[in-house]
């Protein structure tokens, strides 16, 4: 089935990103004096599943926000990315956001999905090139954060497409650093990018910690997943999921708080947790529109143009690499 889904496509180059560092990161994550685990480890299948759910709840605004404001401006951001452009999307997942655009954009060349994920990719790869049978798809395996190329072209210029606020998990230094390797990348291609904005702190907060526990679910499915994967016996009810708003550091923080003092087991190794302790699961920043402009000006991109709904609750940049 796979091997038909991959005869569809134009190409599928695989750079076979492997995560076997799963035991590694969490054992050097649980020995910090600020116990850490990676939010890069969230998304097995169940916590994939799981972030589905968060994009559809009524608390978690950026995806339905980002999704109304491409629908939008469609055609202004077509315009901006002129003709003759292959489309690379940065962790690509189900490549639904880019739908959206491909309806405006002129004469593409190509589509060019990025992800760690091999079989989502090459199905969602396949869907996309059956919905859009004129625009040739080539697919990338790879770890968009770690070394890949992307293939040379004979005709056009490559554009990036980095929807969702993604961005946000970074802290700003490795911002800058993805966008450097990015704008290395694409060559004198622009970029399309969502972030999620500084806002009133309550809607904040909530997108963090919704009513149904969808949230807490997923930020516990990390210590399922050692559970699953690991040989580790974290007991989940000893953990609290809390997420909330560090203004000083204009970021969501989550964690996950011991509800009592306990000891886990990973991978034959005894960690201590005293009650009340954390392990801070994920960063989330949050950025001003000039935040985030001088941002992407450090890593060399000229901000063009920026389109947001009428709360200004999330953003959508196009950065000009010329
Ligand atoms: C994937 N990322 C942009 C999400 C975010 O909002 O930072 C991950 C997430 N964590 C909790 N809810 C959603």
């Amino acid at each position: 089935m796979l091997t038909n889904h991959v005869r569809t496509l134009q190409g599928f180059h695989d750079f076979e990103p492997n995560d076997d560092d799963f035991s590694s990161s969490v054992i050097k994550g649980l020995t910090e004096a600020q116990k850490t685990l990676p939010s890069k480890f969230f998304y097995d299948e169940i916590g994939s599943n799981l972030f589905d759910d968060i994009c559809a709840l009524e608390e978690y605004y950026p995806t339905r926000t980002e999704l109304a404001i491409l629908e939008k401006y469609k055609d202004e951001m077509a315009e901006c990315v002129g003709e003759h452009v292959h489309f690379a999307e940065f962790g690509s997942g189900s490549s639904i956001k880019v739908r959206t655009l491909m309806e405006a954009f002129k004469l593409p060349l190509g589509y060019v999905p990025i992800d760690i994920s091999r079989e989502h990719l090459i199905q969602s790869a396949a869907g996309f090139s059956n919905r859009f049978p004129h625009i040739p798809v080539t697919a990338i395996c790879a770890d968009y954060t770690a070394k890949f190329n992307l293939p040379d072209l004979a005709e056009g210029h490559y554009v990036g497409f980095y929807p969702g606020s993604t961005i946000g998990n970074f802290t700003p230094k490795e911002a800058i650093q993805f966008l450097l390797n990015a704008k290395n990348k694409l060559g004198h291609g622009g970029f399309l990018i969502g972030v999620d904005l500084v806002k009133d702190h309550t809607v904040l907060n909530a997108a963090y910690d919704d009513n149904l526990g969808v949230t807490a679910a997923f930020n516990k499915n990390i210590l399922a997943r050692c559970n699953r994967e690991l040989d580790a016996n974290f007991n989940l009810d000893a953990f609290d999921h809390s997420g909330f708003f560090n203004a000083d550091e204009s970021r969501i923080e989550m964690h996950l708080v011991a509800n009592q003092d306990q000891t886990a087991q990973v991978a034959n190794k005894t960690f201590t947790f005293k009650k009340g302790e954390t392990i801070h699961t994920e960063n989330s920043y949050k950025y001003t529109l000039d935040g985030f402009a001088n941002l992407a000006k450090s890593a060399g991109f000229t901000p063009a143009q920026a389109w947001t709904d009428d709360n200004e609750y999330f953003s959508v940049h196009y950065l000009s690499a010329d």
